[in-house]
Formats: structure tokens, C-alpha cells, sequence
């Protein structure tokens, strides 16, 4: 981060006027720096949604939402999805720099060697109801885990290759094991042998009445999705798990915490939220004008799931991406899905509506997603889990780029209390 000493900002408050300094990103973004506002002017500012602030600087992730870029450490997101394994994305964003042979196969291998996970914690499925949420049971186990794998709690720094790697492994035969559970199949452990989305398709779908034979085709579409959703700067989720981190808690929880907040239907929840629509519009004579209308209505909760996004104000670059490799994968399967064609239509009929037009609404990540991972045959309702998946090595590298900031505090947001002013006790006998 450069401070521009040419270039300040003045903010006239009471007559007195301050001077702010300017900051600036190596990609041309400029910041008026407040971290001393409070305490010169006795003034905070009030952002809600947080929808102009800054809460840090990064290196990991850049993306510019009226252009529709996104990069990785520099790199551009169709470069990586085209042309890396999900693993050696995974090392670009915790390493900064995309691994060399030798740096991928001590990678790779630390990562197998933490494909199990302790057969205690294999109970702990027989627990939940068999209607369990997979994301509540992905945030319990990937919580748990620090307890069977606690070396964090000294130097949290000390043994960060490890654990990052751990969690990156074992989400994933986590994942895999809810999923068996939830279907009452016995389980299937993890094969080193396989990729790492191989291994987890295999996971998922292996009987032993009817092995499971890993398609490259499928494993190269998952591998595609898992590299477009590895990170996405200051979401919600990722900023809950700076947040959380902040406060010295240990990686488990903090990734923990993370899975809850993209939980959310406005957020990675979504993509689970656009098939649910897709479907009850098929349902309906696919009469897709009708849910158009209801989206654009006020007094109308129903929001198009799949549409509009905090940054992007132009087509969602990973958008664009999955909307390919979604025709890609339908003509290899040879599958055709109606969903998939009332996804066009309902695209094409909002893109050329003012109210869409007028608010730069268009299709997000999670519009063509669900599609993919239908034709892949995984079930609805383990979309945010496969979302939680791709992100994982994102709130790691956040996380581990908030620890080693200096410059880093607990994140303590303030407030403007609108709520009443001092006033006198009743006692209960009195009210
Ligand atoms: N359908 C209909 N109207 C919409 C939609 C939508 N999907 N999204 C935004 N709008 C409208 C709002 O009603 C608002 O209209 P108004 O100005 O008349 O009040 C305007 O567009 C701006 O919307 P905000 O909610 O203020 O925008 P915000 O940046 O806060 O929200 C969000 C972004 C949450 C993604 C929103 O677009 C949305 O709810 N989309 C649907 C859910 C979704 O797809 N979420 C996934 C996002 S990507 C991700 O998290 C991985």
C-alpha cells in the first residue's frame, strides 16, 4: 500500500477542517484513510452493510466488479480455472506464488496424509438427525477437529502449513461422510490414488454393489468450480472469519464460523436457493414472466436467487465461466436438464428488463452452479457444502494475512445508538 503524500482529503466538521491521508492500491483503488478520525475529530463514520469500507488491505485476491475481473495473486480467474488443479490453486493463495513440481508434490502429499479423519469423530455423524443440515454438520465437525488436532494452540504460526493442510484435506472426507450418512450407506474412505476432486467424487459415490468409475470429464468440471468459488476478497463469510480470527481464536473455529456465515441464502446459500426457484418455476408451466414480476415487486419478498451481487455491477466473470462449462458438461454426460433451459430463459428475459438493467443485476456464481452439480449427481441441499469446499483455502490464506498484519486489531466495529436515553428504574412491582 502506497500513501499518496501529494494528495489528501479535507473534511470541514464544526468549522475545524481535518486532513485525511490518501491511500492507494498497486491496481489504482484509493482509500481516505479515517483510522484517526475518532480520536482527532471525536467523530466515527456510519456504514451499514459496510458497503463503502475497507476493513483492510490484501494481497490475495483483486477484483474490480464494473470490469468483471477477478484475479488471484495476479492471476487471471479463466486462466486458473482452464488451465490448474484445485490443489495448485489451493497453494497459490496460502503461498502467494503457484507452486513448482517439487513444491505440488510435497503439497500433495501432505494433503493425503491428512485424508482421515479420527474414527472417533466418525460417531459423531450417528448423532445428528438423519434431515441434518450438511452445512451445520460441516461447521461442528471442522469445529471439533481442534480438538483431535489441537498443536494451534501454541504458535498458531509454528504449525500453520500443517493445519492448513488438514483442514483442506479433511473437509472434504467430511463432507463426503455426510453425505454417505445422511443416505445411511456405509462409508467409503479416502483412496490416495485418486485426485483430489477424484477422491471426493469416489467418496460421495462409491458402493461397494456398484463401484463408482471416476470420469475425468466430471472431475475436471469439479475441479473447475472448486478453483472459481477459492476466493473472493471481503465477502461476508470471509470477513467473518478475519473477525472471528481477530479475536486470537484458533483456525478450526475461525473456518468454522466462516461455513456458518456462507450458510446464508444471500450469500453461498444461494446456490441452493436457485435450484429450489428453478424448480418451483418448472412446476409452475415454467412461467417464468410471473417470477420476474414477483422479484420486481416491493412488497414482494421473493428476490431472484442467482442474481445481483455486492461488487459485481457487470456479468460475474465466474458466472460467465460456469455458464460454459455447463453446456460442456450436459453435451459430455449427455444429459439434458429443463432446468437448465428455464435458467436461459429467465437470464434472457431479465437481462433485457429495465428494472434488472437499471440496478446492474446479472447473473452471479451460484446461477449455473447448481446446474452442474445436479448433472454431477450431487443432491440440493449439499450445494453450500460443495461452495464451502472451493473456499476453504481462501479463509485460510485471509486468515493467515490477518495474523501476520501488523497492523491487525480485534475487529471492533462502533455504533450510533438510537435507542433511549437515560432513564429512571422501575421496579417490577411498579411497571
Ligand atoms: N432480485 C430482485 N431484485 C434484486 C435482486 C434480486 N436478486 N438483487 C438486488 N435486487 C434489487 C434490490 O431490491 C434493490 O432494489 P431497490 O434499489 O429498488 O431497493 C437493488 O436491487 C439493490 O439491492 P441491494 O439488496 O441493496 O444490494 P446488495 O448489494 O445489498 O445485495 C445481494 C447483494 C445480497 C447479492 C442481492 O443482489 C441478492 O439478494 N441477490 C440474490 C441472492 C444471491 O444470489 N446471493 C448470492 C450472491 S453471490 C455470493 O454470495 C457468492
Amino acid at each position: 500500500m502506497k500513501q499518496d503524500n501529494t494528495r489528501t482529503a479535507q473534511l470541514t466538521l464544526e468549522g475545524n477542517v481535518y486532513t485525511l491521508p490518501i491511500v492507494e492500491g498497486t491496481m489504482g483503488e484509493k482509500a481516505i484513510d479515517i483510522s484517526t478520525l475518532l480520536k482527532e475529530t471525536g467523530y466515527i463514520t456510519l456504514d451499514t452493510g459496510y458497503k463503502n469500507t475497507g476493513s483492510c488491505t490484501s494481497t490475495i485476491t483483486y477484483l474490480d466488479g464494473k470490469q468483471g475481473i477477478l484475479r488471484y495473486r495476479g492471476y487471471d480467474i479463466e486462466d486458473l480455472a482452464n488451465n490448474c488443479s484445485f490443489v495448485e490453486v489451493c497453494y497459490l493463495l496460502l503461498h502467494g506464488e503457484l507452486p513448482d513440481e517439487e513444491q505440488l508434490r510435497s503439497f500433495k502429499s501432505l494433503i493425503e496424509r491428512f485424508a482421515l479423519i479420527h474414527e472417533d469423530m466418525i460417531h459423531f455423524f450417528d448423532h445428528f438427525p438423519s434431515h441434518a443440515s450438511p452445512m451445520s454438520i460441516l461447521s461442528v465437525m471442522v469445529n471439533s477437529l481442534c480438538n483431535y488436532y489441537p498443536e494451534m494452540s501454541n504458535d498458531p504460526m509454528e504449525d500453520f502449513d500443517i493445519t492448513s493442510t488438514r483442514i483442506i484435506s479433511k473437509i472434504r472426507t467430511i463432507a463426503a461422510f455426510s453425505y454417505k450418512k445422511s443416505m445411511g450407506h456405509p462409508l467409503v474412505y479416502p483412496r490416495n490414488d485418486l485426485s483430489y476432486c477424484g477422491n471426493f467424487l469416489n467418496m460421495m459415490f462409491d458402493k461397494s454393489v456398484r463401484p463408482y468409475v471416476v470420469l475425468p470429464e466430471v472431475v475436471a468440471a469439479l475441479n473447475k468450480l472448486l478453483i472459481l468459488h477459492g476466493d473472493h476478497e471481503q465477502n461476508c463469510s470471509t470477513s467473518t472469519v478475519r473477525l472471528v480470527g481477530s479475536a486470537g481464536v484458533n483456525l478450526y473455529a475461525s473456518i468454522a464460523a466462516g461455513i456458518n456465515a456462507l450458510w446464508g441464502p444471500l450469500h453461498g446459500g444461494a446456490n441452493e436457493a436457485v435450484l429450489e426457484m428453478l424448480e418451483t418455476i418448472y412446476a409452475d408451466d415454467s412461467n417464468f414472466q410471473k417470477y420476474i414480476n414477483k422479484a420486481k415487486d416491493r412488497n414482494d419478498p421473493f428476490r431472484l436467487s442467482g442474481f445481483g451481487h455486492r461488487v459485481y455491477k457487470t456479468y460475474d466473470p465466474r458466472g460467465k465461466i460456469i455458464k460454459k462449462a455447463c453446456d460442456e458438461i450436459m453435451n459430455v454426460l449427455d444429459v439434458s436438464d429443463p432446468l437448465l433451459d428455464i435458467a436461459y430463459s429467465l437470464e434472457e428475459i431479465a437481462l433485457k428488463d429495465e428494472y434488472f438493467i437499471e440496478r446492474n443485476l446479472f447473473p452471479n456464481v451460484d446461477f449455473y452452479s447448481g446446474i452442474i452439480y445436479r448433472a454431477l449427481g450431487i443432491p440440493t441441499n449439499m450445494f453450500t457444502v460443495m461452495f464451502a469446499l472451493g473456499r476453504v483455502p481462501g479463509w485460510i490464506a485471509q486468515w493467515k494475512e490477518m495474523r501476520e498484519d501488523p497492523a491487525t486489531r480485534i475487529g471492533r466495529p462502533r455504533q450510533i445508538f438510537i435507542g433511549e436515553t437515560a432513564r429512571e428504574f422501575v421496579p417490577l412491582h411498579n411497571r
